[in-house]
């Protein structure tokens, strides 16, 4: 599918749950979100007809999603059934690593491409404050394991928060010297459910380059596995490489070839703004025959890409754990 932008959508990133185990500070309130009851998200059946009319569109690329989608029971089967469909090429899931150790090989065998892993310190006791409870040693324990499985283009996806992780470059620069991993350092976005842009904790990914080029020299990498927003670059004799997403102050909405798909059911144009159609309430309804539904799901997806907008306001906020980041 071509937007009016002449951007090639071939994307679709699924939030399979807005549950997380987690309770990052920059994504989630103190007591939890207001959850969906069980009935309003989306079954498997339905997330596949929605991926399969995509990817009879043009979609090849899927990315799995949450709130944190290893909560979801069953998530390997639905990895599966995803995986075996022709005209996927790569399916890959972004996750919070809690329980990687127990789920990467059995992933792995069900035809996962790749892993994005949340990262955002190496020190436990800080892992602790900023996700509200978390173990650092099981995420480090579940990198490890996917590394172990073989698994190839492993990101780990760090957000830099000033006063909280910013005096920790130096050593997530050492942790990918010696392993096959793509780090990038993440640009705080306006969370949703506080509706505001945090200023005081903002660092723009300028000021983190400056300092990781202080580290060592920075040369561009041009091809990488699963492609995506960040800026990579090799630092000399490190095994890894390192990125900026920069989603703030450079949006890369001119190259965006995604489309989203809530776990509640919502086609969405944009992370941020745009527009969004009720795929739920098309599969649900018992009026649609079978030739009915799939022109209602095509004109939702042509709609959905006629949405996107030519770039977001890096003042807009979105609900991470709903949409799926
Ligand atoms: P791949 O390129 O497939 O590896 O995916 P990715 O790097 O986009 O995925 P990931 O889920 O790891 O997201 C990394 C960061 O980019 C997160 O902080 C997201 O919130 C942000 N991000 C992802 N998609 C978008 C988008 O469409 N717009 C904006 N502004 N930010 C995005
Ligand atoms: N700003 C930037 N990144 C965020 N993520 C969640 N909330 C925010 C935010 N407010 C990231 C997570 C995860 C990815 C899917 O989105 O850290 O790696
Ligand atoms: Fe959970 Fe990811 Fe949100 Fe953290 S950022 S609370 S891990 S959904």
């Amino acid at each position: 599918m071509i937007d009016k932008n002449l951007r090639n959508i071939n994307y679709m990133r699924i939030s399979v749950t807005d549950l997380c185990n987690l309770r990052c500070t920059y994504c989630m309130p103190v007591q939890g979100a207001n959850l969906l009851r069980k009935d309003e998200i989306l079954s498997f059946e339905e997330i596949l007809k929605v991926v399969k009319h995509g990817v009879g569109l043009g979609i090849n690329k899927i990315r799995l999603t949450g709130g944190e989608p290893l909560v979801r029971k069953g998530i390997e089967t639905l990895t599966k059934r995803i995986a075996e469909l022709d005209g996927v090429n790569d399916i890959a899931m972004t996750t919070n690593g809690t329980f990687l150790k127990k789920f990467a090989r059995t992933l792995k065998e069900n035809g996962l491409s790749r892993f994005n892993v949340s990262l955002d310190t190496l020190r436990p006791d800080r892992f602790d404050e900023i996700t509200r409870g978390g173990s650092l040693r099981h995420v480090l324990d579940g990198i490890e394991e996917v590394l172990d499985a073989g698994f190839q283009g492993t990101k780990i996806n760090v957000v830099v928060i000033r006063g909280k992780n910013d005096d920790e470059i130096h050593d997530f620069v050492r942790y990918i010297f010696e392993r096959r991993i793509e780090l990038r350092f993440i640009e705080l976005m306006a969370s949703g459910w506080k509706n505001m842009v945090d200023e005081e904790r903002f660092v723009p990914a300028s000021e983190i380059k400056q300092q990781v080029e202080k580290i060592g020299e920075l040369t561009p990498v041009k091809q990488r596995i699963g492609g995506g927003p960040a800026t990579i670059y090799k630092i000399k004799g490190a095994l890894g490489s390192l990125g900026f997403i920069s989603a703030v102050s450079q949006p890369f909405c001119d190259k965006c070839n995604r489309v989203r798909l809530t776990s509640d059911g919502m086609l969405r144009s944009c992370l941020l703004s745009g527009g969004e159609v009720n795929v739920k309430e098309i599969l649900r309804s018992d009026i649609l025959d079978r030739t009915d539904l799939a022109e209602q799901l095509t004109n939702a997806f042509v709609q959905v890409t006629m949405m996107k907008p030519v770039i977001h306001s890096g003042r807009n906020s979105a609900v991470m754990h709903q949409i799926g980041g």
